[in-house]
């Protein structure tokens, strides 16, 4: 269980991390952040690329930065975006969350003001394909 402490602490990571997305075809600017299983946290932005399909979401970035530090599950994932409707992983990032988390974990959506909506990576996946299908 993430506390609802540590829960912000992700939101405002990933606040920060939006600052530094690079989205200049975009100028759709998103960051994010993951807590792991050693209790640190990553974070990561949009990085997008003249060649569109090449771009990288923030999602992606964040778990990079977990992989190479040596994270290996993620506890809690908090996204920022600024958009009308909140702003909830894409489709290929939930897949990709999947594979280090479990259905019950925490995922935060907020914008720069307010946490817009909670939900868990079962709600936004439901039914998953995940690592345990290839044990
Ligand atoms: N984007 C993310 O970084 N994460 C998501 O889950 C949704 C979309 C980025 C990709 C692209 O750089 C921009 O937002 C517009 O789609």
């Amino acid at each position: 269980m993430v506390d609802d402490q540590l829960m912000h602490a992700l939101v405002q990571a990933a606040r920060a991390a939006r600052e530094r997305a690079y989205a200049p075809y975009s100028k759709f600017a998103v960051g994010a952040a993951l807590l792991d299983d050693h209790g640190r946290l990553h974070a990561g932005c949009n990085i997008e690329n003249a060649a569109f399909p090449q771009s990288q979401c923030a999602e992606a970035s964040a778990i990079a930065h977990l992989v190479l530090t040596g994270g290996r599950r993620i506890l809690a994932a908090a996204v920022v975006g600024v958009a009308v409707d909140p702003v909830t992983p894409c489709g290929g990032c939930r897949q990709r969350l999947r594979e280090f988390a479990t259905d019950d974990v925490p995922i935060w959506i907020a914008d720069l003001q307010i946490v817009r909506a909670h939900y868990t990576l079962g709600q936004l996946l439901p039914a998953s394909f995940g690592p345990e299908h290839l044990a």
